[in-house]
């Protein structure tokens, strides 16, 4: 594990790849620069990042068909089918993981480039593979596809390091519990209207501002990559991270545009004696 460990420090601090990753990144940005379309693959109306949704479709078609391969000629049909599934499933995928590597940076970046790049190889080889197949050349084939898998699964550790190690779309306010009791955080006057102030409570910064003449109060730390709110504009009743520009809604951090997908911690508030208090909203106890 350790040599795994190291492999992938040295791919992080690769430089090399930046010169690489800016053009791609230049050309993902104009791509996804229509709202509809950063916040379809975003997951924004899903709830839920987009691309780790999708990734269980062409990873579990090409998994499939690599077992269809092994027990032969009887199943070869069905193989041909999985591969030909996993190359459409493949597509939305790969435009849902770009929309996410955009708005990535240094480490992160690198291993998302290379990330993308084994995918681009697998979807090629799966893509040959299908091709020999269809030219009856069925050991080729089945070939293509093996070496296709094994750059698949490289790649899903690649994309895994990601997620669990570097955190890339998790939610930067997973950890925030915030006060249950009541809590003191500053005079009412002080938050003028119009204007986001920043306060804490229970250790969690906290955007309060006026919206349609009362006191609202979210978690200041955006959920897509953790950009300030109160540094953000406020119109609409929405406020947008000054960041990546997700917009949320004041009245309960509902999402409005992402890249966001996770709306943002939603705190209730009431003035008693010229002073806000606040404390987190209470969460349904689960079902055991
Ligand atoms: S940090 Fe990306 S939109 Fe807020």
């Amino acid at each position: 594990m350790k040599l795994l460990d190291d492999a992938l420090t040295q791919l992080e601090r690769w430089h090399a790849l930046d010169a690489v990753a800016e053009p791609v990144r230049a050309v993902t940005r104009a791509a996804v620069k229509p709202r509809l379309v950063r916040d379809l693959l975003s997951g924004t109306g899903l709830g839920h990042p987009l691309h780790p949704v999708l990734t269980d479709l062409p990873i579990g078609a090409w998994s499939m068909a690599a077992v269809l391969d092994l027990m032969g000629e009887p199943t070869e049909r069905g193989a041909d089918v999985l591969v030909a599934a996993g190359l459409v499933a493949a597509v939305p995928t790969a435009a849902a993981g770009f929309n996410d590597w955009t708005e990535t940076n240094e480490a992160e970046s690198r291993v998302g480039i290379v990330h993308a790049a084994l995918n681009v190889t697998a979807l090629g080889l799966y893509g040959a593979s299908l091709a020999a197949r269809k030219a009856g050349a069925r050991t080729a084939g089945r070939g293509l596809a093996f070496a296709g898998l094994g750059i698949l699964l490289t790649s899903g550790y690649l994309g895994g390091h990601l997620a669990f190690s570097k955190g890339v779309r998790v939610s930067r306010a997973a950890w925030h519990e915030g006060p249950v009791t009541w809590q003191d955080v500053g005079a009412a006057d002080d938050v003028a209207e119009g204007t986001p102030t920043l306060v804490e409570a229970g250790g969690v910064p906290l955007l309060l501002v006026h919206d349609d003449g009362r006191l609202v109060a979210l978690d200041n730390v955006c959920t897509h990559a953790g950009g300030p709110l109160n540094e953000g504009t406020v119109s609409g009743g929405c406020v947008t991270c000054p960041l990546h520009g997700s917009t949320f809604r004041l009245a309960d951090g509902s999402v409005v545009h992402g890249p966001a997908s996770v709306p943002q911690p939603s705190y209730e508030v009431r003035v008693r004696d010229g002073r806000v208090l606040v404390r987190a909203r209470r969460r349904k106890a689960p079902i055991i």
